[in-house]
């Protein structure tokens, strides 16, 4: 027990606190380890991201940076202390104008807005900007949350509850976001049983070395408080792990060696106090620093060792598409044009480091963490600890972000590895440091590209090679090889292909899952080379992509037969704005010299789901004799809103309003398998799979009842109330048999899309399912500086039967704030940004105005017309912006991000170029 603690007295939520404390402990903590206030967010603990803040005497605060003493006589609220009146019109706001996505933020947002609106009742743009740009939002771009402030006095406005089938296509706010507003929504920091251990991991410190334990035995002795130590050979399981089977090679705690910087080697699990205060610099392991490789080129080098040994020249895999003949077509063209771009690591930087639980239920071991995929986690951590799968129950806690990070396992099988050995419960939450370090990052790329076009401007042939950076182990690597040379074409007709994705291993970080599976990157290339062959034809940027733009019955580079195509669409929506803003950029440029505005455009298509590949989603939906319908969807709701978004579409198939469902999330053993969160795939597969589901048990009622396709279907207490014109029947539920899962009535349906595997050449059907998109951006440059600042980008995304369009717009706003951070500001480089202070993201203050145009070509398979949409939105950004560089400079970016000395440099070999010209 510490002896230096000190009588504290506040007021917290208008209540008389009085506490026994260390001076210097952190508010955030005694807010919410001791006073169990876990509204509180802890993202960095560092004063990087604002999640923490709370406020003192009305003013705005990262509680994180104060120490307790500091706050003896003040006056303390948090996000529970907001709604001490009901839900306070700012939490209203925030509801209702979709400016909470993950949740994991919103806190914090909530305090900082609450202390501006407190000062300023009607604060301006401006204003809002400036109060809240301390608090980093990851999800949502930011520009709801401004809307949610700027509105905060008129949000008492009807609802909208839409009428029983008519959800779809209604902006409804989401349905699990009420407490994410309260601030009661459970992340994985938020719950563990009593008395749980704390768990500390020790890590690699060197991107490659050898290491082994001094005396374990005896430094637990020593260390007051320590539970148990725990190895690789404390496993009972296979040590290994990975997302793809085939590829796993992941230890769950390294064995002799180490492959990365921040890789596992121990846990030691012990009292919360005890693990807060031990001095890790003791702890006995020896380490033998080796050779390491951190880049593709050193990795491909003559004398490169092998990091893997059963991966010659550590080449994880080729991924390879080929059609036609690229070489004899670029060839004969009239034009052609080749370039090359590198890209950097980049983090996914979610507000919420990894965190999660785990405890035992009698025999099953239950682990409720972050994740994207639970499935996948529990079929990993089964594996590790030698248990069968049933044994095992992930909960999904819901997740402060993901972004594809979270589909790796990283903490399950730590947590399940403590409570197997201790049979006690036990708890994690990673800092912020080795969030970073441990997880995985958006792929490096180097690639290459020569596109060709006849002189009408049609394109004849393409040749692309990346080498993408997989890092230590396989994780996504494979699927980013394979997807990269199916997408690289763009959504464009190219009847001669070649394009090569080359997954390569070194010591960085392990590259895995990103929106967008390298697609990104491969875009980037792709569509800025687009820009300068239609200048070669002389044909407008904006209509030689109109020439090539794939059509209906027209055959992708993968030989795949396309309908419901919607990127022409997307390009004619954007035809009058491109005019304008191209002469209005002309016209600034006339009379600027030092500041330059450009305009530009980038394409995308995405496949959604896995790459010719199974990937079912299987919904239930049961109702009890009571008369309550439950919806199980096992899909992990990221911030995207597929909580809301399956059950608008499932509520419309079984023809009843939204609010009739309730809801059972994600549980391995509670809902059936919907597959990870990832590739844009819950609203197209899982929410194809709840429309099959919500039609067949429709279809049971109907034929109970007698009734035509036509009738209406009503709950009213235990019994279901059919009409159709004159006639009525009456089902009562209460008289009908319960099934093992206690109901009387109940579908079960699964959807799996229809796709055909690749052959050697990558032909075959990769996706049953496209999205597409175009992005406009509009920058300023400034010549001395080479900073960029985006003043607005136009996002027209076919996104099929738009479901929500409230979610669809926050899908577009994030994915383009991601996009923006990917082109011009982060770069994660290992030993250097290990943290939110030295990593950029983007704040509130650098996003520009967006503008959403939704194009809804319905696609023949989605359900009820729609696609995917979460991983497209990011893809343009980055062309459309360096375009808009290009046509304004002149200047062609060699590697991303576009950081302002690579801009200048651009600049000046542009000017170089031009004078020899
Ligand atoms: Fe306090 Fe990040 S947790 S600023
Ligand atoms: Fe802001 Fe997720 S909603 S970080």
């Amino acid at each position: 027990m510490p002896n230096n603690l000190e009588k504290i007295d506040f007021i917290l939520n208008g209540k008389k606190i009085s506490i026994k404390s260390e001076p210097s402990e952190r508010l955030s903590k005694v807010l919410r380890e001791n006073l169990g206030l876990k509204g509180t967010k802890i993202g960095c603990n560092a004063g990087d991201c604002g999640s923490c803040t709370i406020m003192i005497d009305n003013e705005a605060i990262c509680s994180c940076l104060i120490a307790i003493a500091k706050v003896n006589g003040k006056n303390i609220e948090t996000i529970e202390g907001l709604n001490n009146k009901g839900t306070a019109n700012l939490q209203k706001s925030f509801l209702k104008h979709g400016a909470a996505q993950c949740g994991i933020c919103t806190p914090g947002l909530l305090m900082s807005a609450s202390s501006l609106i407190r000062k300023n009742p009607a604060p301006n743009k401006q204003e809002i900007e400036e109060a809240l740009s301390g608090v980093l939002c990851r999800c949502t771009g930011y520009q709801k949350i401004i809307n949610a402030v700027l509105n905060v006095n008129s949000c008492d406005e009807e609802e909208i509850s839409p009428l029983p089938g008519e959800s779809v296509g209604k902006r409804i706010p989401r349905i699990d976001g009420l407490k994410k507003v309260l601030g009661t929504e459970v992340f994985g920091a938020d719950y563990w049983p009593e008395n749980s251990l704390l768990l500390k991991i020790i890590r690699s410190p060197f991107h490659r070395a050898k290491f082994n334990f001094g005396d374990l035995e005896n430094w637990k002795k020593n260390n007051k408080g320590i539970e148990i130590i725990l190895t690789a050979k404390d496993i009972p399981g296979e040590n290994k792990f990975g997302v793809i089977p085939n590829f796993a090679d992941q230890p769950a705690l390294a064995e002799n060696e180490t492959r990365f910087k921040g890789e596992a080697v121990a846990i030691i699990a012990g009292e919360y106090n005890a693990i807060n205060n031990i001095t890790i610099d003791t702890f006995p392991i020896n380490w033998e620093q080796a050779q390491e490789s951190l880049t593709i080129e050193s990795s491909m080098s003559e004398n490169a060792f092998q990091i893997h040994s059963n991966r010659n020249k550590n080449i994880l895999i080729v991924g390879k598409v080929v059609s036609g003949e690229p070489e004899k077509a670029i060839e004969q063209s009239e034009y052609s044009v080749s370039g090359k771009l590198e890209t950097s690591y980049v983090e996914h930087a979610y507000i919420e480091p990894e965190a999660g639980s785990a405890w035992l239920e009698d025999n099953t071991l239950v682990i409720q963490a972050c994740t994207q995929a639970p499935i996948m986690d529990r079929d990993d951590t089964a594996k590790i600890l030698g248990l069968n799968q049933k044994d095992v129950r992930i909960i999904p806690s819901t997740a402060g972000g993901g972004f594809g990070s979270k589909l790796d396992v990283s903490i399950q099988p730590l947590l399940g590895l403590v409570t197997l050995k201790t049979k006690k419960p036990c708890r994690i939450i990673y800092n912020r440091n080795e969030s970073m370090m441990s997880t995985t990052k958006r792929h490096p790329g180097n690639m290459t590209a020569t596109i060709s076009a006849n002189k009408n401007g049609k394109i004849s042939g393409m040749i692309f090679n990346g080498d993408f950076n997989t890092g230590a182990y396989a994780s996504w690597g494979p699927t980013v090889a394979t997807r990269v040379p199916i997408h690289a074409s763009g959504p464009y007709y190219t009847p001669n292909y070649k394009a090569l994705g080359n997954a390569l291993h070194s010591n960085g970080p392990i590259s895995g899952a990103f929106r967008g599976f390298g697609v990104p990157q491969a875009a980037a290339l792709q569509e800025t080379l687009y820009d300068q062959l239609a200048d070669s034809c002389n044909i407008d940027q904006l209509e030689f992509r109109k020439i090539n733009a794939l059509k209906d019955g027209e055959k992708t580079v993968c030989g795949q037969k396309l309908e419901g195509v919607g990127i022409l669409e997307c390009l004619n929506s954007l035809t009058e704005i491109w005019k304008k803003a191209v002469k209005n950029s002309d016209e600034f440029n006339k009379k600027s010299n030092l500041i330059k505005r450009g305009v530009g455009l980038g394409s995308c298509w995405y496949g959604c789901g896995n790459t010719a590949l199974p990937n079912p989603a299987t919904i239930k939906i049961g109702i009890n004799k009571f008369g309550k319908l439950f919806l199980h969807q096992g899909a992990t709701d990221i911030g995207q809103g597929s909580n809301t978004v399956i059950t608008q579409i499932c509520a419309d198939a079984l023809g009843v309003s939204i609010e009739k469902f309730f809801l059972i999330g994600p549980d391995t053993h509670l809902t059936p398998d919907c597959g990870k969160t990832s590739a844009s795939r819950q609203t197209y597969i899982t929410g194809k799979a709840a429309e099959l589901a919500g039609k067949s048990l429709r279809n049971k009622i109907l034929r109970l009842s007698n009734m035509g396709p036509e009738a209406n279907i009503n709950f009213i207490n235990d019994t279901i109330v059919i009409e159709q014109t004159n006639k009525t029947h009456v089902l009562k539920l209460s008289e009908m048999n319960e099934n093992k899962d206690k109901y009387v009535l109940s579908s079960l349906e699964t959807y799996d899309p229809p796709t055909i595997p690749l052959d050697e050449n990558g032909q075959g059907k990769p996706y049953a399912v496209y999205g597409y998109g175009v992005q406009m951006a509009e920058i300023e440059v400034n010549k001395e500086l080479g900073t960029i600042k985006v003043l607005k980008i136009t996002a027209a995304h076919d996104l099929g039967k738009v479901i929500n369009p409230l979610l669809a717009e926050g899908q577009i706003e994030g994915g383009i704030a991601q996009g923006l951070g990917f082109t011009l500001m982060e770069e994660y480089i290992p030993d250097k940004t290990e943290n939110l202070h030295d990593y950029l993201i983007p704040t509130i203050g650098d996003m520009p105005e967006i503008e959403s145009i939704f194009i809804e070509k319905r696609d023949p398979e989605g359900p009820m017309g729609a696609k995917g949409l979460g991983e497209h939105v990011l893809i343009p950004t980055a062309p459309a912006i360096l375009n808009a560089l290009r046509n304004c400079t002149g200047a062609k970016i060699k590697k991303l991000p576009a950081l302002p000395h690579r801009v200048l440099e651009a600049i000046t070999e542009a000017d170089i170029e031009r004078r020899k010209n």
